[in-house]
């Protein structure tokens, strides 16, 4: 019975067929040689376009397979792509994969005999977790002893991405933020009533101040990714971040007409950590707790819990996130909010807190306990 496919051919080779040709390939000292210059990963395909070579970098993304057991799949399969198994003829042949780019790539490159480059995104698993690779895959035909192979090697772009979404993000906040300032500068330029001049000088400093701090957001965030953030590491109060961070957010704009409830250790503690990325990482989670707050009636609460040999940071308010939310929480650029370009939030306060101040970020949100997120730091910072 002939293999179903949904797109590229089905045809599988013995294992024999596989063992022999990846003799041949590893004999011949050039293509050993070709494969290990590529900066990342390059693997040999057969016609089947099963792998018969790879390089040394190949290994990193292949880590669930032992080297003997890389020969033969199919790149999908040693990456562990989600869709690689949803038929039995393997990577290359499910609906899925008539949108992949590295199977379009392949199958370009043997079927019209030209090189082609494309990009693709390959949601993989590993040990039952769930991850994506942004990829720019390249492939091109090379003939050794009469037969042909294709050349399969990419470039890992998810940083590239990234970071593109990043700035699109930033430059849409800063923007917005600075349209705000001049707008209102405009009307204290030119009016002459004593209140509203009161008035629109208090907006003015809360969005100059925010600017400011979408700025250096986006600064620490940068350092972060590119592990240079400078971390100040100093003995502080736990009850001066709590009210620091309480006095920014209870006059914010964004606050008007909601309370926030500050509850202060008895007696206060110390804690060595950096005062300004904490305080950054809690003034996100408070501004998430007001955004998702609609009324007076429903109190938002900041404050910390000491256990033994950590302090645990809390903010909470009384929405209770739905399940299908809650599962992207933490994820790069993903909200429920409106307005485009949100989403940083939650996965810069992880990022911040447990790559820097050495601490753990979670949240738990139920009808009885409410929605409570808590960054646990450790008391005393060790390096
Ligand atoms: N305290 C909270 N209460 C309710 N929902 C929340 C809370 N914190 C985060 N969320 C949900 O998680 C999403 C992601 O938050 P975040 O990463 O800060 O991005 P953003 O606030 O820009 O949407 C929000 O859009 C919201 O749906
Ligand atoms: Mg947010």
């Amino acid at each position: 019975m002939k293999a179903i496919t949904y797109y590229d051919t089905p045809e599988r080779s013995d294992y024999e067929v596989i063992l022999r040709t990846k003799k041949l390939l590893i004999d011949d000292f050039e293509i050993s040689q070709i494969l290990e210059c590529f900066p990342e990963l390059a693997v040999v395909l057969n016609e089947n376009r099963e792998i018969v070579a790879f390089n040394k970098k190949a290994l990193v993304l292949f880590k669930n397979f032992t080297e003997d057991e890389i020969y033969g799949k199919r790149v999908g399969e040693a990456l562990g792509c989600i869709h690689a198994n949803d038929e039995e003829a393997g990577c290359g042949t499910s609906i899925f994969c008539r949108e992949c780019g590295a199977a379009k790539s392949i199958r370009t490159t043997r079927i019209e005999n030209i090189s082609e480059e494309m990009e693709c995104r390959i949601t993989a698993l590993n040990i039952s977790k769930e991850f994506s690779l942004d990829l720019r895959v390249t492939t091109s035909n090379i003939y050794l002893d009469g037969l042909r192979f294709i050349i399969f090697a990419i470039k890992d772009i998810s940083e590239e991405k990234r970071r593109l979404a990043l700035e699109k993000i930033f430059f849409h906040d800063v923007l917005n933020t600075a349209g705000a300032i001049h707008g209102i500068s405009s009307i204290l330029q030119e009016t002459d009533s004593e209140t509203t001049i009161k008035e629109f000088s208090s907006l003015l400093e809360n969005s100059a101040q925010q600017l400011v701090n979408e700025i250096q957001m986006q600064r620490d965030l940068r350092n972060a990714e590119n592990g240079i953030l400078f971390v100040d590491i100093r003995t502080r109060s736990v009850n001066m971040i709590l009210s620091d961070v309480h006095s920014q957010y209870q006059n914010h704009s964004i606050t008007k007409g909601k309370l926030i409830d500050v509850k202060l250790l008895d007696p206060d503690i110390e804690i060595q950590t950096d005062m300004t990325l904490i305080k950054r990482c809690l003034g996100n989670l408070l501004k998430n707790a007001i955004e998702a707050t609609e009324s007076k009636v429903m109190p938002i609460e900041i404050f910390a819990v000491e256990t033994t040999d950590k302090i645990l940071f809390n903010v909470k308010n009384q929405t209770v996130i739905p399940e299908e939310v809650q599962r992207h929480i933490f994820y790069r650029s993903f909200s429920t909010k409106e307005k485009s370009g949100r989403g940083i939030g939650t996965y810069s306060v992880k990022l911040l807190a447990e790559s820097y101040l050495k601490g753990k970020v979670y949240f738990v949100s139920t009808e009885e306990t409410k929605t409570i997120f808590t960054i646990a730091l450790p008391k005393k910072f060790r390096v």
